[in-house]
């Protein structure tokens, strides 16, 4: 059966809900679920703002046959061509043979890239700030190129002036029947997925969304409607700074995250006296990951969230740790930037920990090592306290200096 909500007089959310998949992009755990919106609007003409994934293909075309009504199918605007918003083109084209798609040349040809079928018929391509009149409503089209992939548009309705914003403005999580993110607890249910969802998914291309945010700042938008996540119609301009923040790479609290990559617990071991230590100097909410325990999408998400991070870690194969060599490389191809570091390795014989791990912070833009950074060898013995204290004080004045 059908499962809509009207977002205005007339217009319509017709996406869905996927509490089943395990991870996002076959890459991120989900345990929320994910949402894949679309809206369609009724005006002389009707007119899709992009499709759905497979997994709720039949829902979809349920919706947009009980909100057309018997009506034809005139538009679909694809705002991104990432299959999980462009899974059914092919089935629209063969129900409504007329439907125009409107996309930029890119759109085309990635269309043509995944999918093989005949669209020639179908096509109405638009340039940067083009503008469709489909009635009372007028959608004028801004290509966003890599607000996650190159392709990207943003489609801005002047009439009732909502922004159907692609993968922008987007969060983790399912959405239980309250679609707008002012009937949510959203600092307590979204705002951490919506945060994992930007870092580890568009984290990037900070400075393509600071130059979106620009050109969007000239527009009175009283609603956004993201492809993932709640729909924003009270407050925007709370979650419009969550993003000039995280695109600026900038902290949003003063805090510590401590991650560590530890096999027999000797490097654990030291990571939690640090740890207990900056406690009792009065340091608050520090978070702490093993490595090899949790995902790295929610380590990549605290460490955007804070201003100081302490990795610790094993030298392994004359090298870095799997694990550890692999999160600081995604931090790198992520473009993350001004944070704080503290070092600490760990190796039984050749340690090479703390020196490779050094090479990737400091190829990182505007990162500083803070504290002494230091490596022990296999485990931390009594005697060698005022190392760790040393090490502790040098990060402790900077944290409470920023
Ligand atoms: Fe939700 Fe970039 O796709």
């Amino acid at each position: 059966m059908h499962c809509v909500q009207k977002i205005t007089e007339n217009i319509y959310w017709v996406g869905g809900n996927d509490r089943r998949l395990e991870r996002f992009e076959n890459m991120f755990p989900i345990p929320n679920g994910v949402c894949y919106n679309s809206y369609l609007i009724l005006d002389d003409k009707t007119c899709l703002m992009d499709t759905v994934d497979t997994a709720i293909s039949r829902l979809f075309i349920d919706n947009i046959v009980h909100v057309l009504n018997g009506r034809d199918l005139d538009y679909l605007v694809i705002n991104h061509m990432e299959p999980d918003h462009c899974a059914n083109i092919e089935e629209l084209v063969k129900r409504y043979p007329d439907i125009k798609i409107v996309g930029n040349k890119k759109t085309f040809q990635f269309i043509g890239q995944f999918y093989d079928f005949d669209y020639s018929m179908n096509i109405h391509e638009v340039k940067d700030c083009e503008t469709l009149c489909i009635g009372k409503h007028n959608l004028k089209f801004m290509t966003m190129p890599m607000i996650h992939w190159p392709e990207v548009m943003f489609t801005y309705e002047e009439t009732e002036k909502i922004l159907f914003s692609a993968d922008a403005f987007g969060a983790f999580g399912a959405m239980s029947g309250n679609i707008f993110a002012d009937e949510t607890d959203f600092e307590h249910h979204y705002l951490e997925e919506a945060r994992r969802y930007y870092s580890n998914i568009v984290g990037k291309y900070g400075s393509q969304v600071q130059g979106a945010l620009k050109k969007l700042s000239c527009y009175d938008i009283r609603m956004i409607c993201s492809l993932h996540g709640p729909i924003w119609r009270e407050n925007l301009e709370y979650f419009i700074e969550k993003y000039n923040v995280w695109s600026k790479y900038e902290p949003e609290k003063n805090g510590v995250v401590l991650v560590y990559a530890s096999m027999y617990g000797n490097t654990e071991n030291i990571m939690n006296v640090i740890a207990n230590k900056l406690a009792q100097k009065g340091v608050k909410d520090m978070r702490m990951y093993d490595i090899s325990k949790t995902h790295p999408s929610y380590i990549v998400s605290d460490i955007w969230k804070y201003s100081h991070v302490i990795f610790g870690s094993v030298t392994y194969n004359m090298g870095l740790y799997y694990g550890m060599e692999s999160l600081l490389n995604e931090l790198k191809a992520l473009n993350l930037q001004n944070r704080k570091v503290g070092l600490v390795g760990n190796g039984t014989w050749s340690p090479q920990a703390l020196k490779v791990m050094n090479e990737i912070i400091c190829s990182m833009k505007n990162m500083e090592i803070v504290g002494t950074p230091f490596e022990i060898t296999s485990s931390m013995k009594n005697n060698e306290e005022e190392i760790v204290d040393k090490f502790v004080e040098g990060f402790f004045i900077n944290l409470i200096g920023c």
